[in-house]
């Protein structure tokens, strides 16, 4: 970005600054109206916003969650890029209480969601300069320009390190295809139960890139998950519950035959973990290079750790901050506009229904992420205009 470029948008976030505090006082008397109107709302129809009758809001508390869109101060961009001044405009703004938060969640989903290009363009700006040089997109993942053969790499869940080998170098991309504002839509695609009969298929492979998560099959749900993947992940969990660690030729074959489906496709792997899983992954995106012709991408490690710092700081997470958030949040340069399905940690629906951890098997969750807490982020995302989150079916 050019100096000129820069000198501008300094002036025009300085402008929009000052017209934002003018606001406030207009606002104030516009939230009054807001309120005054809702309980008037509220008090003629009953039923309007509520859940379900045994979790019926109070009018205030489920308004007032919403009360940091007309916060001037959080439009205007972080100056000095500061994590914690991040941390602290961007704090958890719901209850941990979930029963009350998903009354909310109701009343936001309701809303006409509609993108927030100015708020949109501060977040990123303020994601940038809170996650610094190293957290950069085109550090998102290894490429033969941004690390040497014979460097050394950190792990990041343990003290521990590697030597970029001639076999992980050879199996490197020579540039990143992650740069910034290149793809129109994303469609994010988690793979919680809650897509289950969601028809939400055609409109996910809308998007111009489709970005999925840990081998989620695909093929005979694409009703409702879509057919296409651009990007998906691997966790070495997967590798060695599903495919016995690719110790033998047959672990070898079926593994190849589950990323037919994925044909085209990116293969994003966290190899920089655990060492003592390293050699595994690399296997797997030999296997994945050779048989099926994925292209494999390896996860930076310092770039997961920014991420992750910065998230931990922010939603008082788990240190281990999940892989579905670590890939939204450096993929806002690359994506102008991101759809988010398939993100619910709750057991049921918004109306009560039983929801599956997973669409594609009946596993049970893990509690070592904070679900719940990334998913606040996820909400707050949404509510500013930034994301799109699509609960329930399309
Ligand atoms: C810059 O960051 C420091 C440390 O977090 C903070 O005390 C200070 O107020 C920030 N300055 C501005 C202009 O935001
Ligand atoms: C607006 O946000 C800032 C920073 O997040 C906070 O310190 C301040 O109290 C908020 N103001 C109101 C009126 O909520
Ligand atoms: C995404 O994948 C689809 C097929 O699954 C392909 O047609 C399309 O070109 C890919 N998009 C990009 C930007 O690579
Ligand atoms: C963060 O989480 C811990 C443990 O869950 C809790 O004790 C602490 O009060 C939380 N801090 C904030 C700022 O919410
Ligand atoms: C999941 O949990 C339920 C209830 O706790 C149990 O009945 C079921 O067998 C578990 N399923 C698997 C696949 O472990």
């Amino acid at each position: 970005m050019g100096t000129n470029t820069f000198y501008n948008m300094s002036r025009w976030a300085a402008f929009w600054c000052k017209r934002a505090l003018l606001r406030v006082v207009f606002r104030s008397f516009l939230l009054m109206s807001i309120i005054l109107l809702s309980i008037s709302i509220m008090v003629l129809s009953p039923n309007l916003y509520s859940v379900n009758e045994a979790h019926r809001p109070t009018t205030v508390s489920a308004l007032v969650t919403g009360r940091q869109s007309i916060n001037s101060t959080l439009h205007c961009a972080i100056q000095n890029g500061s994590l914690s001044t991040f941390a602290r405009k961007y704090a958890n703004h719901y209850t941990a209480n979930d029963v009350d938060f998903l009354v909310a969640v109701d009343i936001i989903m309701k809303r006409k969601w509609q993108q927030n290009s100015a708020f949109s363009q501060v977040f990123r700006n303020d994601l940038r300069a809170a996650l610094g040089d190293k957290g950069k997109l085109d550090r998102f993942i290894l490429t033969r320009q941004n690390v040497r053969w014979g460097d050394k790499i950190n792990f990041y869940r343990h003290k521990a390190s590697a030597r970029i080998s001639r076999q992980l170098w050879q199996l490197l991309p020579k540039d990143t295809f992650f740069k910034p504002g290149i793809i129109q839509r994303c469609s994010v695609v988690g793979s919680s139960g809650i897509l289950k009969g969601s028809q939400c298929g055609h409109s996910i492979d809308k998007a111009d890139f489709v970005f999925r998560f840990n081998l989620a099959d695909v093929k005979g749900y694409e009703t409702d998950v879509g057919g296409k993947t651009n990007f998906t992940t691997l966790n070495p969990s997967l590798i060695m519950i599903k495919y016995s660690s690719l110790r033998r030729k047959e672990d070898r074959t079926r593994f190849a035959e589950a990323l037919k489906q994925f044909k085209g496709s990116l293969l994003f792997l966290p190899a920089f973990a655990f060492k003592w899983r390293y050699q595994m992954l690399i296997q797997a995106a030999s296997v994945a290079k050779k048989s099926v012709g994925l292209q494999p991408i390896f996860g930076h490690p310092d770039h997961y750790t920014s991420v992750a710092n910065l998230w931990q700081k922010t939603i008082n997470g788990t240190r281990w901050t999940t892989t579905g958030l670590h890939v939204l949040s450096s993929i806002l340069d690359f994506c102008e506009q991101i759809d988010v399905y398939g993100f619910w940690p709750f057991p049921t629906t918004l109306d009560g229904r039983a929801v599956s951890y997973h669409y594609h098997n009946d596993i049970n969750g893990t509690t070592s992420h904070s679900f719940g807490k990334e998913f606040r982020g996820l909400v707050y995302l949404h509510e500013q205009g930034i994301i799109k989150l699509h609960i329930g079916s399309c």
